[in-house]
């Protein structure tokens, strides 16, 4: 499967979901938006895509997008879609969302997550949640800008002891 999306500045963009062979170069997206530690884990959630889930798999029907100029290029980002086996099948989560350095703020994250919302109401999905933290990050910037609304803040939640910040949108 692959896809076209078009920035607001008419680029387009391949996309089609990761596959276990994309794992080094998810890795290197995410060691460069990032941090080493969340790097493995990108790579881990890429390697585990597409298995077949089990009764004991925390996630049911993750899927991971990556968006490249053409088949075989660069990886431009990265957007990922997970449900938790314990939360109602009408809130989804938005997870492993990246941008190359290089080419944020040129529309990139907004043509992905357009992409991703017209695949969810397919999916029985009403509520798009997202965990992220920064007051005034550019992540933050990004949601608000999206429509998404912050539904909570627990403090002291992250490794850094930074606040958990739980933007959702309804679809
Ligand atoms: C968040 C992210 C995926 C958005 O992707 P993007 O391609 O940069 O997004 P867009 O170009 O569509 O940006 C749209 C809006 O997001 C906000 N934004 C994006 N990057 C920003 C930055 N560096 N500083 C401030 N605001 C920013 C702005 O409001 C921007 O609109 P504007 O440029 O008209 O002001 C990307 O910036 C990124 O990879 N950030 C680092 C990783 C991260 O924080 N991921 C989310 C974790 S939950």
């Amino acid at each position: 499967m692959m896809d076209v999306v078009r920035t607001s500045l008419g680029w387009s963009l391949c996309v089609r979901p990761a596959r276990r062979e994309d794992a080094n170069a998810v890795e290197r997206l995410g060691a460069r938006v990032f941090d080493p530690e969340s790097a493995i884990a990108m790579r881990n959630a890429v390697l585990e895509h597409g298995l077949p889930t089990t009764a004991e798999s925390k996630s049911v029907a993750a899927t991971y997008y990556l968006a490249a100029e053409t088949e075989g290029a660069p990886l431009v980002g990265m957007i990922g879609f997970f449900r938790l086996r314990w939360i109602g099948p009408q809130n989804g989560f938005l997870g492993w969302f990246a941008v190359e350095p290089e080419h944020q703020r040129a529309g990139v994250g907004t043509a992905l997550l357009e992409f991703l919302l017209n695949r969810l109401p397919s999916l029985q999905v009403r509520h798009l949640l997202v965990e992220t933290s920064g007051e005034g990050s550019s992540a933050v910037r990004f949601y608000e800008r999206n429509g998404f609304v912050r539904v909570s803040t627990i403090d002291d939640y992250w490794h850094d002891g930074s606040a958990l910040l739980l933007y959702r949108r309804t679809l």
